[in-house]
């Protein structure tokens, strides 16, 4: 199934490379003002195509043995055991294959995200333009799929986010979304005389929507915190440590995140809640009450395999890849370094345009474009006002080192001087020599 009525990304990149001859309003090529598919550099499709658009057909959920396929392996298995219907037969379907390109409507506005949320910013997500983006998470599906007649799914896929550069984030990582509606007849026996909505909208509190009742609210989110702290269990082990936290989230309430503790500190495994019913009453499903979660492939990979950084998943390295050409997901598998590289450490400096609006994910936009895979991490380590220009200075630390070989300083030195040239020419910065 499609996520929209729009062409699939080969289409987008012909279309895109042959000029514009299809210029209607539905077209995700026509650029606006909005477009930031990395500021860093890419004036033309095809440039575009190079970087992280280069990424995109790889889908590494979909790959055999990878450890984010096996991750992914791994729930849904589970999802189609613990759900089952009258003849054995899974509940759950999974869509795997939807495409990444979105509308901002899709990731936004039929989730209820508030129009001045910070995720909506130009420095928070990659945009076409100002219709189409790449899904920021696969949450942006759901309501389709509702829409579509679907009452139990699973969605996994690559979602796209500017953030910081460092060991645990990268511009492109991959979510498993999961929904589950329920009517009246499903959740309640006739017998038990309880009620999933009000008869007439009561008020919202903390703990419940105006149209549930209290009844429903307890029973769901019993059914959704022991499905996922089971889940959690089949992820990391029978003996994992927990712990609930009250979220928010614009798509449901009330909201929860799940963490588990994980080499003596607690980590944000998931976020998950009782779905607004405005979004799946307006998805055609008005009758029903769902929860819904979602959680990134990349964090649990990473703690269950023991890899150490959020680049390897995309090393193409045999020596990688091969710890994990095993049959069965469950296998544990304990990833162990083929070897570790030297680091390279190499400072930049610069003025902040006094009138901009220079934001730290436009540089780290840059610095991941421009040195791809070679960089591990992007801190700022210094930062000050000149007292009489009133000018602020931003000292980044670069830290640069490659997973399969050893970086030569002619080499850094050359990423470095081009990461300064770029953020020089798009961002408007004044390098600093220091
Ligand atoms: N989309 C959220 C994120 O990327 C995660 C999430 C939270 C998904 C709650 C859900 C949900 O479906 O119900 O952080």
């Amino acid at each position: 199934m499609k996520s929209s009525g729009m062409k699939n990304l080969e289409e987008h990149f012909q279309l895109c490379t042959r000029g514009s001859e299809s210029e209607s309003d539905e077209d995700c090529c026509m650029k606006d003002e909005q477009y930031n598919i990395t500021s860093a550099i890419p004036e033309t499709c095809q440039e575009l195509k190079e970087c992280i658009i280069k990424r995109m057909p790889r889908k590494l959920h979909q790959q055999k043995n990878h450890p984010i396929n096996l991750i992914k392996e791994r729930i849904v298995s589970y999802f189609y055991k613990k759900f089952v219907g009258r003849t054995g037969n899974p509940v759950f379907s999974v869509y795997d294959n939807l495409d990444p390109i979105v509308t901002t409507h899709q990731n936004f506005d039929a989730l209820l995200v508030p129009r001045n949320h910070v995720s909506r910013q130009k420095s928070d997500s990659y945009y076409l333009n100002s219709k189409y983006m790449l899904r920021a998470h696969t949450t942006a599906h759901q309501s389709d799929l509702i829409s579509s007649g679907l009452d139990n799914f699973l969605i996994i896929g690559d979602v796209y986010r500017r953030d910081t550069v460092d060991s645990t984030h990268y511009p492109i990582f991959h979510q498993c979304d999961a929904v589950r509606l329920q009517t009246q007849h499903e959740l309640f026996p006739e017998e038990w005389d309880l009620k999933v909505f009000e008869k007439r909208p009561d008020k919202r509190t903390d703990d419940k929507q105006a149209e549930h009742t209290v009844d429903a609210v307890r029973i769901l989110s019993y059914q959704l915190k022991t499905t996922l702290q089971d889940l959690a269990k089949t992820l990391f082990g029978p003996d994992v440590e927990y712990r609930w936290v009250e979220a928010y989230f614009p798509f449901t309430h009330p909201s929860w995140e799940l963490e588990i503790k994980h080499k003596g500190e607690w980590l944000e495994l998931l976020g998950c809640g009782i779905m607004e019913h405005a979004i799946v009453a307006k998805a055609g499903a008005g009758d029903r009450i769902g929860w819904a979660f979602g959680l990134g492939l990349e964090r649990v990979a990473m703690r269950v395999y023991d890899i150490p950084d959020i680049r390897l998943f995309w090393s193409t390295d045999r020596a990688f890849l091969q710890q994990f050409a095993v049959d069965d997901p469950f296998t544990a598998v304990k990833y162990k370094p083929v070897s570790v590289y030297p680091i390279c450490v190499n400072d930049i400096s610069f003025w902040i345009p006094p009138h901009g609006d220079f934001s730290q994910n436009d540089f780290f936009d840059i610095v991941r474009t421009v040195g791809g895979d070679m960089i591990e991490e992007v801190s700022l380590v210094d930062q000050f006002v000149h007292p009489k220009k009133r000018l602020t200075s931003h000292c980044y630390r670069i830290t640069y080192r490659h997973m399969e070989r050893t970086l030569t300083k002619t080499e850094v030195n050359a990423v470095h001087n081009e990461i300064g040239r770029r953020a020089t020419e798009v961002l408007g910065v004044s390098v600093r020599m220091t």
